[in-house]
């Protein structure tokens, strides 16, 4: 049976993020773990460096980027947590963009 990432007995991880370990629930999304970690200090846009946000939670919008691993660009919503995962808010440009 799946366990819901609000059950307490769902099988709970360690991720990084931003150098500070962080327990996960190993059915969580990295959206959800940035959100639970700095709710609306999410992201800032690349361009403009205004404030962003997870707004759908299921792929579409694309306003959850986050880097994942060193990785930046990724859906944060699609991407779930594993053991030891690196998460970062992503800040203004991608790096190497
Ligand atoms: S929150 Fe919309 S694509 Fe992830």
């Amino acid at each position: 049976m799946l366990k819901s990432c609000t059950d307490p007995e769902a099988a709970t991880l360690t991720v990084v993020v931003e150098d500070r370990p962080i327990a996960a629930q190993a059915d969580e999304t990295v959206a959800s773990v940035l959100l639970r970690v700095f709710g609306t200090d999410y992201r800032t846009h690349a361009v403009g460096g205004e404030p962003r946000a997870p707004y759908c939670l299921m792929g579409v919008c694309f306003e959850c980027l986050a880097e994942v691993d060193g990785v930046p660009n990724r859906q944060g919503c699609l991407v779930p947590v594993r053991e030891g995962m690196r998460i970062a808010r992503q800040r203004g440009p991608a790096r190497g963009q």
